[in-house]
């Protein structure tokens, strides 16, 4: 199993100011996390609760359509191309930059074992999408438009550009290129698919978009590339069975919850930040700043008081931002708990040889690769500990797809708990709604007129 190491954060290592005496609040918020967890799990089911997410690593039948339609177009396509934003596109691609060999698309068909390359659209800027779609075959390309609402602005406009594009040079034949993943019962993307006859996947009821990572929203983009998708949810079950334990003591979920709720609120630590000492795991990070601000930034509580909760997430890469950022870390505001997120075995040791006796440079022949980054890790641990900063550090024995499904769910479910602890709704996002109106207003979209009328004035604009 991952593990969870809280030692970096225990007064005696970095004093009373900034360290948590953390037996004693796990003894403090026992009932409350008994509590939380048992709601949990007694809710998951029941509508409205938008729980669905803890189910999906039981959902045999998704997983069964996934595999039967990867199986289908295996060999069919060069290019995977992925239409999507946030939740609808951020846990492919961490899932797939994690699992699939580093630089996947520059190798050659034999090196991908005649899997696709895969590519993920995550922005609407023209010449990003100009550049693409100049440099992709369409008819040797499958293009996936996910949105959960099915009508996203960006999203829909990048299909229509798309769409328009292959029809022309496909014929009739372009529908075989594309498929949807949208809400089975709303959105003009489904009617839209019914209409055009595109292979259609459905995200359940009751999941949010920066939720669905399990979800046919990235199983099949998993299954199309090879990623062995059953591992994944074997990771995702293993890790459900640990942190149904309502005991905190025995629930790592709960408890790096609660450290970072008593951090945020209790010490003043209001920066999240997200630090992978594994290059593979980099977009890992960005998954986990989205759900962390999604899902806890939020203007009111359950009870309609205004709170404005949530700590900022950000994205740190060892060793990479040992040279940007740390100098901030370790000196500038002591606000932030940092997450170490390690690998305690690469898939490769990569040997330094020794070919200089220059004493600045000789000490590292002989050394692997491995060893450097370990030690990287633990200097800069070392360093924040100096500094007093609070840290916490999550250990992954490999980057396999079975951990990875442990990991994303034990965020999903921490993530789930540190909501219940600021009593918030951490599965909806009124404030990504409110910009997404706006985008329509401001397109003449009909239904839309009086918020045009008013944007319009409040922005200046003629
Ligand atoms: O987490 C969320 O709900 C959001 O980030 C959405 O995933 C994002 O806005 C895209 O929405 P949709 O899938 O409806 O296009």
């Amino acid at each position: 199993m991952i593990e969870l190491n809280y030692q970096s954060i225990k007064p005696e290592i970095i004093g009373n100011e900034n360290g948590l005496n953390i037996e004693k609040e796990f003894e403090n918020y026992k009932d409350s996390i008994h509590k939380i967890i048992a709601d949990l799990n007694s809710n998951k089911d029941k509508p409205g609760h938008k729980l669905q997410w803890m189910n999906l690593g039981y959902n045999e039948e998704t997983i069964w359509y996934v595999k039967e339609y990867a199986a289908m177009v295996e060999n069919r396509f060069e290019n995977i191309l992925i239409l999507g934003l946030g939740g609808s596109e951020l846990g492919g691609k961490a899932v797939c930059e994690a699992l699939l060999p580093p630089y996947w698309n520059f190798l050659s068909k034999e090196q991908r074992n005649n899997y696709p390359r895969i590519f993920f659209l995550d922005n609407i800027d023209p010449d990003q999408m100009n550049s693409i779609l100049k440099m992709l075959d369409l008819k040797k390309t499958l293009v996936n438009v996910i949105t959960k609402s099915g009508s996203t602005a960006e999203v829909m406009a990048q299909y229509m550009i798309i769409k328009d594009m292959m029809e022309k040079q496909l014929g009739e034949d372009y529908r075989k290129n594309i498929i949807a993943t949208t809400d089975k019962n709303i959105g003009i993307l489904k009617q839209l698919a019914d209409q055009e006859g595109y292979k259609t996947f459905y995200i359940p009821d009751d999941i949010e978009g920066r939720f669905s990572v399990f979800s046919a929203v990235g199983l099949l983009p998993f299954a199309l590339v090879g990623i062995d998708i059953e591992e994944i949810t074997q990771g995702i079950k293993d890790m459900d069975l640990a942190l149904k334990n309502t005991d905190i003591n025995y629930n790592i979920a709960a408890q790096n919850a609660l450290i970072h709720y008593l951090m945020d609120t209790k010490l003043g630590k209001k920066i999240s930040v997200m630090m992978p000492y594994s290059n593979r795991l980099r977009y890992i990070a960005d998954w986990y700043c989205q759900l962390w601000a999604e899902s806890l930034g939020k203007e009111r509580d359950n009870n309609n008081n205004i709170v404005n909760t949530g700590q900022t997430p950000v994205k740190a890469i060892g060793v990479t931002d040992q040279h940007s950022q740390i100098q901030l870390y370790n000196e500038g505001p002591n606000d932030k708990i940092i997450t170490f997120l390690r690998v305690k075995e690469f898939d490769t040791t990569l040997e330094i040889p020794n070919i200089f006796e220059y004493t600045g440079i000789s000490y590292l022949g002989g050394k692997t690769m491995n060893q450097l980054i370990q030690a990287e890790a633990d200097s800069t641990l070392a360093s924040l500990i100096d500094y007093k900063r609070p840290s916490v550090t999550i250990s992954i024995p490999k980057v396999t797809p079975y951990y990875l499904g442990q990991l994303l769910y034990m965020f999903e479910v921490q993530t789930a708990i540190t909501g219940a602890l600021h009593n918030i709704d951490a599965f909806n996002q009124p404030g990504v709604e409110q910009s997404k109106n706006y985008t329509y207003a401001l397109l003449d979209r009909v239904g839309y007129e009086d918020s045009a009328k008013e944007l319009k004035e409040k922005l200046l604009i003629k």
